[in-house]
């Protein structure tokens, strides 16, 4: 048996004219790792693949359509995790580089680290051949413009982040993940963000922290999304690795750890996808809506939700 499972970020999701788009992206992406899982290829390639697409959409929060940061700059998260071999490999703060989640793959098979950050990761990964791409002020600056609208209707201006993420919610949806099972019977996961709006330059979140944001063993595979900080604090991959060791299924262990979010730091905290090693899925958020989808050898078409 193979499965793949996406998500396009848990949050508001209140701009329903974005809703087909973000339909097409997700099953584009389900399709990606589905056609690597079926030909026998590894989860840790299928949930890569299944990231780039999600990357290279626009209309997500991560690659071409990253938010900015507080400066109007873009900068970028990712990690990958392979079960099987409990190796990872994750960037932070990394510019100007199309696919994150392919310089986080090569951070896992070329070098002996699990994180490398900033300009150095960068440099890493152009010179590994991650296309480069430069986020121009055609792209940066409109959205940059449109945060910062929104942030001073709200006269909160500039006081603190923290508050600024409450108050507004639906700035920081829509991190991107996908967990996959192989015919091997492994796992494997992969997170990419352009992490929180307006978020402070050189701020890392918790998808490129490999026992937060992303995790993978032999029980299970996991790929958070929300508000970064909470779920660092929570370490939620290492929990899941956790749970799904003392015998609960990926469904029962989603389900948990977006309780003890809610329960530690309210609502509109996050979401995370799941999947273990007998192909129960787990999709669990305290947002308004994530968008997600699932793809396995059973079924006979991918199910798409959106928001
Ligand atoms: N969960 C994405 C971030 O906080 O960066």
């Amino acid at each position: 048996m193979w499965c793949i499972v996406v998500h396009g970020g848990a949050g508001q999701w209140s701009e329903r004219e974005k809703f087909s788009s973000v339909e097409y992206a997700i099953l584009k992406s389900l399709k990606a790792g589905a056609s690597i899982l079926e030909s026998g290829g590894s989860a840790l390639d299928a949930v890569v693949n299944s990231v780039m697409v999600l990357e290279d959409s626009g209309v997500l929060n991560a690659g071409l359509g990253s938010y900015p940061n507080l400066v109007g700059e873009i900068e970028m998260d990712a990690g990958v995790m392979d079960g099987k071999s409990l190796r990872a490999g994750a960037v932070g703060c990394i510019r100007n580089v199309k696919n994150p989640v392919l310089a986080a793959k090569l951070v896992l098979e070329k070098t002996d680290h699990v994180l490398l950050v900033g300009e150095w990761a960068s440099k890493f990964a152009a010179s590994m051949g991650v296309p480069v791409f430069d986020f121009d002020r055609s792209i940066r600056l409109p959205k940059y413009m449109d945060l910062v609208r929104k942030f001073d209707e709200g006269n909160t201006r500039y006081k603190s982040n923290l508050k600024l993420y409450k108050q507004y919610p639906h700035l920081f949806h829509e991190t991107v993940g996908a967990v996959a099972l192989d015919c091997e019977g492994n796992l494997a996961s992969a997170t990419s963000t352009g992490g929180l709006a307006l978020k402070l330059p050189g701020r890392v979140g918790d998808s490129p922290l490999i026992g937060a944001g992303t995790y993978a063993d032999k029980n299970i595979a996991v790929s958070s999304t929300g508000v970064g900080e909470y779920i660092i604090l929570l370490g939620v991959g290492i929990r899941a690795s956790i749970y799904a060791e003392n015998g609960f299924t990926a469904k029962e262990v989603a389900e948990k750890l977006v309780q003890l979010l809610t329960l530690k730091f309210g609502e509109n905290s996050g979401g995370l996808i799941a999947l273990d090693k007998n192909g129960s899925i787990g999709i669990s958020y305290n947002t308004p809506g994530m968008a997600r989808g699932y793809f396995s050898s059973e079924m006979s078409e991918p199910t798409v939700m959106v928001p």
